[in-house]
């Protein structure tokens, strides 16, 4: 990441009252350390977990934690916290915060200097699975995001504080850092290009029938607006999915696999790094009537041809090039799926692939869960479980924002 874009820049942290509020703390040091400067608003629930003097101390200034004290206002309250910034970013962003700063409350030192604050906001939220899964937090959520003000970073998916498994954790420090700078106008992916494919594809036999599969381009998309979140220019050519959320990124449609592989080809070679999704569907109708088939003269058996594979030409236009992009596939299985995929990422000469058992449990087509094994040519294998978006950053944060090996 490049640190240097927080230099000086003027960072507001608002604490929230959950058990990752002690993570608050390595958030501001580490906003510190980049350059930032940066000034606490603490909520009162936050105030059990970490004490205002800890904050004092990190960022050489007090929280502020009452607006209703004479002495805080009179030194530096709410309002002037909200002209003063230039970012607000809220971590832990608890349900109950979520709520409060969606419906517009302003009891406390968070939601009345967020009320009176005009810039991007940046919400980190942390909370139980359950929290973070109901119906009302991701309604709340989703209000926020439709303004452009508002972005989110995580919940991270793995072990939370409760015991439970699944997405809630707060985001990892240098995540809430790089969605920071992002914000800013930088971010660890600035000045790269991403192609991600994503979606079905369909193979018709006429013009009203066709093969093709389940696939809702989901997992695709989330890794596209992920990275576009850390800075990346993105492209996405993109399967017959219907309307989804085309914001931020070039959005090339395509229908079968051989447009796939026409718009990827000329493409690939120019991206940093071709992350394939798609479900491409392996098999086409030999021949595609002009007029539909009527039931009296249709074969009796069909005769199937392979399509391209996209991911595999992708590879060989680029193999051997000085500046190859990075090259990451996935694997939807159904059974023996590490191996298998193992096994395609030395066939396809990928850096990386991400295995998924589509008959898992939240896992695989049309779900919003995902529960995948990311396997690179270095490291070792890593397990990830979450909501797709969580999963999605933490994959672009494994092999494109810090590679291993
Ligand atoms: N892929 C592709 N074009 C194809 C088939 C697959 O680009 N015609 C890509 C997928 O997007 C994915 C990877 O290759 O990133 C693996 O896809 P998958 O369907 O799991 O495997 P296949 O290569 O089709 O192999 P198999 O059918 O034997 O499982």
């Amino acid at each position: 990441m490049d640190a240097s874009a927080l230099k000086g820049r003027r960072i507001i942290v608002g604490v929230g009252g959950g058990i990752a509020a002690y993570k608050a703390c390595e958030l501001v040091r580490e906003l510190g350390r980049a350059g930032a400067e940066v000034r606490v608003a603490m909520t009162e629930a936050a105030r059990q977990f970490v004490t205002p003097l800890t904050f004092q101390a990190l960022v050489g200034h007090p929280p502020l934690t009452d607006y209703f004290d004479p002495a805080q206002e009179g030194n530096f309250g709410h309002l002037d916290l909200a002209r003063w910034g230039e970012l607000y970013v809220v971590a832990p962003a608890t349900a109950d915060l979520i709520a409060k700063i969606r419906a517009g409350f302003g009891g406390d030192a968070v939601t009345t200097s967020l009320l009176a604050f005009k810039g991007p906001v940046v919400l980190a939220p942390a909370m139980n699975v359950a929290m973070w899964e109901n119906a009302r937090t991701q309604e709340n959520v989703e209000s926020l995001l439709k303004e452009a003000r508002f972005s989110t970073v995580g919940p991270g998916a793995g072990m939370l504080a409760c015991g439970d498994v699944g997405s809630g954790r707060l985001a990892d420090v240098g995540a809430i850092v790089s969605a920071v700078v992002a914000r800013l106008g930088g971010g660890p992916l600035t000045g790269k290009t991403v192609l991600v494919t994503a979606g079905p594809t369909r193979e018709y036999l006429d013009p009203v029938r066709f093969i093709s599969n389940p696939s809702t381009g989901k997992m695709g998309l989330a890794l596209a607006h992920e990275a576009r979140a850390l800075g990346a220019k993105v492209t996405v050519v993109l399967g017959p999915v219907g309307a989804v959320d085309r914001t931020g990124l070039e959005v090339v449609d395509v229908v079968s696999a051989e447009d796939m592989a026409r718009e990827v080809l000329s493409r690939v070679e120019t991206a940093d790094a071709f992350i394939a999704t798609a479900a491409v569907s392996d098999w086409r109708p030999e021949t595609r009537a002009p007029q539909k088939v009527k039931k009296g003269e249709g074969p009796e058996n069909l005769k199937l041809v392979r399509t391209p594979d996209v991911l595999l030409e992708a590879s060989r236009k680029v193999a051997g090039r000085a500046k190859r992009p990075v090259l990451v596939g996935f694997a939807a299985e159904t059974e023996r799926v590490v191996e298998h995929a193992r096994e395609k990422l030395e066939r396809k000469e990928l850096d990386a692939i991400v295995a998924n058992d589509v008959t898992a449990e939240g896992a695989g087509f049309g779900t919003d869960t995902n529960r995948v094994t990311v396997i690179s040519r270095s490291g070792p294998d890593r397990v990830l479980q979450g909501s797709k978006r969580a999963v999605a950053g933490e994959i672009l944060s494994l092999l494109l924002v810090s590679p291993r090996g």
